[in-house]
């Protein structure tokens, strides 16, 4: 099957922060990969668009099955004003950000289950994960916390992670996880700007979770990391991104939330 503009007209419809070539490496995850051997969750869907675009593989794919998508559905002024008025969202008062996801994805109806609130104050009782797509790593501690929640029901060979922050200068906290866990997740495929693609290889255990916890590090084990991670990822044209994610480290001592990070790496252009 394509993936062209026609296949992803009705999920676009819905706000996303995603870059095209994420929307497409969704879609296609959902719809080409995916074979319903379990449950596809999206952590932090905003207001859904990147929910609208799994489920709309699902769809496309002609399966059955549910979309989980986290967030706390809270919106600032500034981010209304950027993602959904600009277009074409009703303007509205207040930050809850709930009502006007459940609006925007009625086209997927009951295909879609929205769990408000702090993803990391939520349990996963959905049996095994096929699909995860992780877009709320904003603090180390956050991410070991979702980490520990979901990454033990993906299965080995089958389950796909798309993490999102991978090559985002203010999160290094996301590709030293990975790069802490090179038993249990490869790298697949890079859709730009900053989303990586991993496939889970081996069962994730509380020994795997220990190893690949990032809120403890000290800033020179995270650049250790970071090192050992350019040349395991050599080849994939991500080499400049992750030099980045050092310097940022570097430039940056001891901050573990992207709010916190505020010295931009000097070739960075975003
Ligand atoms: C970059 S946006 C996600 C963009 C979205 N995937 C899309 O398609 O446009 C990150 C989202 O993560 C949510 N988020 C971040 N940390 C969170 C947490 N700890 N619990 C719940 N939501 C969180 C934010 O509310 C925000 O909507």
């Amino acid at each position: 099957m394509t993936l062209d503009d026609a296949t992803l007209e009705a999920p676009l419809a819905v706000p996303t922060m995603l870059q095209p070539a994420e929307r497409r490496l969704y879609l296609w995850l959902a719809r080409d990969w995916a074979q319903g051997a379990g449950a596809i969750v999206d952590l932090g869907c905003f207001v859904g668009g990147s929910t609208a675009l799994l489920a709309e593989g699902v769809r496309q794919a002609g399966r059955d099955g549910l979309i989980h998508a986290y967030d706390a559905f809270q919106i600032s002024e500034e981010l209304k004003e950027r993602y959904l008025y600009a277009h074409g969202v009703d303007s509205f008062e207040g930050e809850d950000m709930l009502p006007i996801a459940r609006e925007l994805l009625e086209p997927w109806g009951d295909m879609v289950a929205l769990h408000p609130g702090r993803i990391e104050t939520h349990e996963w009782t959905g049996g095994p994960i096929e699909i995860l797509a992780l877009d709320a790593s904003k603090t180390a501690e956050t991410m070991d916390q979702m980490a520990a929640i979901f990454f033990p029901h993906l299965i080995p060979g089958r389950s796909v992670i798309v993490q999102q922050d991978f090559l985002h200068w203010k999160q290094p906290w996301v590709a030293v996880q990975m790069a802490r866990m090179p038993d249990h997740f490869r790298p697949l495929a890079r859709a730009p700007r900053d989303s990586v693609a991993f496939l889970c290889t081996a069962e994730v255990d509380a020994a795997a979770l220990e190893a690949g916890r990032c809120a403890g590090l000290s800033d020179a084990e995270m650049r250790a990391d970071l090192t050992a991670l350019r040349k395991r990822m050599r080849g994939l044209g991500v080499g400049k991104l992750l030099r980045e994610l050092d310097e940022a480290v570097a430039l940056n001592p001891g901050r573990r939330g992207a709010a916190g990070m505020t010295v931009r790496p000097a070739g960075s252009e975003r």
